[in-house]
């Protein structure tokens, strides 16, 4: 019953783009850190500001995502950089930033700066791409000595902002009337339709995450018993008996054989106040720009972390090996604020509520420095396998004697329900497409971010900016008239080539198109026991949604922070923890938006190796040369 999403990477491994990096590779400061402004700390233009007293509203603007904070945050509400001390700030506020930075608890990119960090040897290649060309792969090749040129035609560029036509292939201007939305559009809401809530489960391989799904969807009604039987039945005969459960996420025969999820399933119940859209994510490490594409889409995530001993300190190890570390640092960069954290496997360590304790203990300090909030986690130990505090209190009375918290049915219940973007215009992210050959049909896949459509609605099919017709619109397997921001759909289309709809593409309202470009300029953090990333390379860019989103992307330059020009005194490595802009050249044209404007189109993260190495946003996207 689960709709598998197969965003499976294509691999190519024909790449050779690092072989000249040697002569490129000047000792600029033995810590890295030469580059001014490069702390994540300041905040942009802020100093023009300085001494000045100002009359707007009390916010001061995150100088990584950009997002307006309130005055009385020191650290940013959405990435969790500490708030910029030298601008906008009264003495005491200084102090207090200055203290927060310094304990342990605060953000690692406010405390960028204070940390030195060893050199590593520098290990990237490329391993993935998502429309390999081989052209570009061979001009990439070249790297260190194209980026001198690359370096001065850049500052120029980004004197002139000017791309070329080829970047924006919208036949359409962009209208200059305000978006007006229409009554049909709010419908719904009027209505008190259950909200839709969609849920990315996501974790460390092994966690439980498919089983917890599968137990859940079979105790909710949405699995029957016969077909729980066939599931128990076949995945006995293949010795992996304790996989039932999983069996009903896991479908393909690779799958059950090996016991990993490998692409996100998605699956559908009701909970008393949510039409949860549930994404089960795959944990190993080698699949996670699956998970990517599916927990893109969350409105909260359950972080399923496996009790037992020795697992659960495996998924928080730093070396790009655990990913109850990495998918936490995901899902924030992609927004996801609400998370529940189900220690899974309690059965394993007696119940033990000392153990439930410790995980939480450990874990929670690690999340509060990647942004959440304390009070946006919730904390909730069950067992799948033994079915406990699942949708009703645990039985079990090692567990019931020291736990009479919520079950987690109910946890997800008190999440706060999502906002929806109704009014503004439609923009619909791609993240799979649907054809018939026989039919010549084509039916984009994803989840509406905001504005609404119906049927016979005219869309426009970004990046080759043709216009579309909705045919019909499928919800939850069953065709439905209208779709709103939050619902993920499948819009069937018509009066389009098929070839022209592809995942990583976005759907939008046709006097309003997203932007297309292949030059950007990013604000990245490098993460924690990242390898270095050394200006002039190649890595693997992703910018939201799809697959096919994933770009070869070479790393221009460091701009300064605060004019945006290209420092001819940056250095050439950024190591772990560093925060900076970067101009960046893709390989083919994304569609994307300034975080500022459109924040699902505007979150961007780089990968290398197989690990994602940094995680930023899209700080500028040049206007086109029209
Ligand atoms: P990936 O998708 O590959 O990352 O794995 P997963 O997180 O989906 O784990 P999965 O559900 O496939 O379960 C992995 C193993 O853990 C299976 O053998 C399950 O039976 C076992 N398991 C899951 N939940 C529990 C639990 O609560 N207790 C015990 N003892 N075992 C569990
Ligand atoms: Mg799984």
């Amino acid at each position: 019953m689960p709709r598998k999403v197969n965003h499976g990477l294509d691999y190519d491994e024909d790449y050779d783009a690092y072989d000249d990096y040697d002569d490129y590779d000047y000792d600029y400061g033995a810590d890295g850190n030469d580059y001014e402004n490069d702390n994540g700390m300041q905040g942009d233009g802020n100093s023009s500001q300085q001494g000045t007293k100002v009359s707007r509203p009390r916010i001061w603007q995150c100088s990584i995502c950009t997002y307006d904070n309130d005055e009385s945050s020191l650290s940013c509400e959405i990435c969790g950089i500490i708030r910029d001390c030298s601008a906008n700030f009264d003495n005491n506020d200084k102090d207090k930033a200055i203290d927060m930075s310094k304990s342990s608890e605060a953000s690692i990119m406010g405390k960028s700066n204070l940390t030195q960090v060893p050199s590593a040897p520098l290990q990237t290649e490329i391993t993935s791409v998502g429309f390999p060309s081989k052209k570009a792969s061979k001009s990439f090749g070249k790297a260190s000595r194209d980026v001198e040129d690359a370096t001065k035609s850049l500052a120029s560029n980004l004197d002139h902002l000017k791309l070329n036509n080829n970047t924006m292939n919208s036949k359409k201007a962009p209208s200059r009337t305000p978006y007006k939305s229409e009554k049909w559009m709010f419908q719904d809401q009027e209505q008190g339709i259950l909200s839709q809530l969609n849920l990315a489960i996501v974790g460390h391989v092994d966690s439980g995450k498919s089983t917890l799904s599968g137990r859940l969807l079979y105790l909710l009604g949405r699995i029957s018993k016969r077909e729980m039987h066939k599931y128990e039945k076949g995945a006995k005969e293949m010795g992996k008996g304790s996989f039932a459960y999983a069996w009903a996420m896991d479908e393909s025969y690779e799958e059950r054989e090996r016991g990993i999820t490998m692409t996100v399933a998605v699956a559908y119940f009701d909970s008393k106040k949510y039409r949860i859209v549930l994404l089960d994510s795959p944990g190993h490490k080698d699949f996670v720009p699956n998970m990517i594409s599916g927990a893109t889409q969350a409105d909260a995530a359950v972080l399923v972390v496996d009790a037992s001993v020795g697992s659960f300190e495996a998924g928080m190890d730093g070396n790009g090996v655990g990913q109850t570390r990495e998918h936490a640092q995901l899902i924030r960069s992609f927004g996801v604020e609400q998370i529940i954290v189900a220690v899974n496997k309690m059965d394993m360590v007696g119940y033990s509520k000392e153990r439930f304790n410790f995980i939480k203990l450990q874990l929670s300090s690690f999340l509060r420095s990647r942004g959440f909030k304390d009070s946006s986690v919730t904390w909730i130990p069950i067992s799948a396998m033994e079915n406990q505090n699942l949708v009703e209190a645990a039985s079990d009375v090692r567990f019931s004697g020291w736990y009479q918290g919520l079950c987690l049915l109910d946890a997800i219940d008190s999440l706060q329900p999502p906002l929806r973007d109704f009014s503004k215009p439609l923009i619909l992210p791609i993240c799979d497409v649907i054809k018939s050959q026989s039919m010549g049909q084509v039916a984009a896949c994803g989840k509406l971010e905001t504005g609404a459509i119906r049927h016979g609605s005219k869309v426009l099919v970004m990046p080759s900016g043709d216009l579309a017709t909705v045919r019909s619109i499928e919800r939850d397997s069953s065709t439905c008239s209208v779709a709103r921001a939050g619902d993920n759909v499948a819009v069937s289309l018509q009066g389009i080539d098929s070839g022209l709809v592809m995942p990583g593409g976005v759907l939008c309202h046709p006097d309003f198109p997203v932007r297309v470009a292949t030059r950007l300029e990013l604000k990245i953090l490098v993460l924690d026991n990242a390898a270095p990333i050394l200006i002039g390379s190649q890595v693997e860019f992703h910018i939201h949604h799809a697959k096919e989103a994933a770009r070869v992307v070479k790393i221009l330059s460091l701009l300064d922070q605060k004019t945006g020009q290209v420092s001819r005194m940056a250095p050439r490595i950024l190591k772990a923890k560093q925060s900076a802009v970067i101009e960046v050249a893709l390989d083919g044209a994304v569609c994307v938006e300034e975080y500022s404007k459109c924040r699902a189109l505007g979150r961007a993260f780089l990968r290398s190796s197989g690990s994602t190495i940094a995680v930023g946003v899209v700080t500028r996207v040049p206007e086109p040369d029209l």
